[in-house]
């Protein structure tokens, strides 16, 4: 079985809260992230796909055709748009690195046919990021 990545990048704002929470708990637990107005990350977004190399052209899955797909289904809906506000498929959800990584991977998976969908990894700043398996 071989591994491969497609990297991508987005910027994008959020805001995070509970609105079960008080605005002391939003803010204590969500600090920076609780602005009431949102704020922005640049988001990196890699995907990887796993399977046997094709033996006639010795790909798992065409790289290209995967930076288009996640073009297509994530970039188009996330780059420069407020997570809260204009990504139906996050509505009611908290934009975490987390959240976003789990509906990143719905959205991608019924559109991986060559090989198989292993990993989507959001990258919110330097230091974090989060990872779903499926
Ligand atoms: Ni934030």
């Amino acid at each position: 079985m071989v591994y491969v990545t497609r990297k991508a990048h987005f910027s994008a704002a959020h805001r995070l809260f509970n609105p079960a929470f008080t605005d002391e708990q939003n803010e204590a637990i969500f600090d920076k992230c609780n602005n009431l107005h949102g704020h922005g990350h640049n988001y990196t977004i890699e995907v990887t796909v796993a399977g046997n190399p094709d033996p006639q052209t010795g790909y798992v899955i065409d790289l290209k055709k995967l930076s288009e797909l996640i073009e297509e289904v994530i970039l188009a809906k996330v780059d420069h748009k407020h997570l809260n506000f204009d990504v139906p498929e996050l509505e009611g959800i908290i934009p975490t690195a987390e959240n976003i990584a789990l509906v990143f991977w719905s959205l991608l998976e019924p559109h991986i046919t060559e090989g198989k969908l292993q990993k989507v990894r959001v990258t919110e700043s330097d230091n974090n990021f989060a990872e779903y398996f499926g």
